[in-house]
């Protein structure tokens, strides 16, 4: 998916990060061996272990050390392995990095770092884990960033936030801190107050996080919704950030894990369709196709826009895994 050439902090070039599916994001407590251990089973396209909101300030350091445990004994094949550490403005950041880091930084693919202000929290976070790879001769860069976007200071400063490194790989909204910084009156994430629809209010947020993410390359990504016996409204709320085009969002529990897989994949019908017209736009606008720009295939008319939609509804297919039942074959 990455176009943009990315250089490090010392500004050499290097290889875009990879594009990996997050459709379903799993939350586990770091405090909990025993769901740490289940994650393993369980199909997600990442999982993210915490030390931040949900782990009580007491077991923080057990927590770290249950994440490293977890990550070095594997068993996440075929998931990104996230960590969440604490934000900035608590005492904990550099100790959670660093020990999670030091500990399983080759089994680990990312760490998040919630409550992002500005982007030199970002700047600070990957200044360390550099310090962190080169000590210990861990490969330097490859650890990714994601980006929680929890308050109104974030959200404004999105822009500087998503260009502030090139570990940057998500913008991840987190909607109950989000609400608890603004004020909004919807208390319970997904409720809906009389004579107001929240969902217009969430919508300005989704498309701000949406625009940086897609003007950066980066992934959007949906956060919780907190009513896990409530799979309906899971749908309803993913169902609104996935048609803006978000990539993704958290599940905190497995009965979440289908819909944000579902909703996130696009339709067979859909992902056939993008292929089928990538092939034949190639084979159209080649000398031996007759290098036409604008062509029928079907009932619809074809051209480089056609191309660029399709592009990213293929992309979101092969990363999910998606196997296409139709052919493009060439006019005789
Ligand atoms: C997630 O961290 C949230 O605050 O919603
Ligand atoms: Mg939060």
């Amino acid at each position: 998916m990455s176009s943009h050439p990315s250089t490090d902090s010392g500004g050499a070039a290097v290889a875009p990060r990879p594009t990996r599916s997050r459709r379903s994001n799993l939350a586990v407590p770091g405090s909990s061996p025993k769901m740490l251990d289940k994650a393993r089973t369980l199909p997600v396209d990442q999982v993210f272990m915490d030390i931040e909101d949900a782990v009580a300030p007491l077991a923080k350091p057990e927590a770290r050390r249950n994440i490293v445990a977890a990550l070095n004994e594997g068993g996440y094949d075929g998931k990104v392995r996230s960590v969440r550490v604490n934000d900035w403005t608590t005492q904990w950041t550099y100790a959670d990095v660093v020990e999670v880091v030091e500990g399983a930084g080759p089994n680990l693919d990312c760490i998040m770092l919630p409550k992002v202000q500005t982007a030199e929290q970002v700047i600070a976070l990957d200044l360390l884990l550099t310090q962190i790879e080169r000590s210990n001769g861990f490969e330097v860069g490859r650890i990714g960033i994601e980006a929680q976007i929890e308050n109104a200071m974030g959200l404004i400063n999105i822009d500087a936030i998503a260009a502030a490194s090139p570990r940057i790989e998500t913008l991840i909204f987190g909607p109950a801190d989000f609400m608890a910084s603004i004020n909004m009156k919807s208390l319970v994430v997904g409720e809906q107050p009389p004579g107001y629809d929240v969902g217009d209010a969430y919508h300005y947020i989704l498309m701000r996080i949406l625009m940086a993410a897609r003007a950066y390359d980066k992934l959007a990504i949906d956060g919780p919704y907190l009513q896990i016996k409530d799979v309906d409204g899971y749908r309803r709320v993913a169902g609104r950030s996935a048609a803006l085009g978000f990539d993704g969002k958290w599940v905190l529990h497995p009965g979440q894990i289908d819909a944000a897989n579902e909703i996130y994949s696009p339709r067979q019908d859909d992902y056939d369709q993008a292929e089928l017209i990538l092939d034949a736009y190639d084979y159209y606008t080649s000398a031996q196709g007759g290098a036409r720009g604008a062509v029928m295939l079907g009932d619809e008319m074809i051209d480089e826009a056609s191309r660029k939609m399709a592009t990213v509804i293929s992309a979101k297919g092969r990363a999910a895994g998606m196997v296409r039942t139709r052919a493009f074959s060439a006019p005789e």
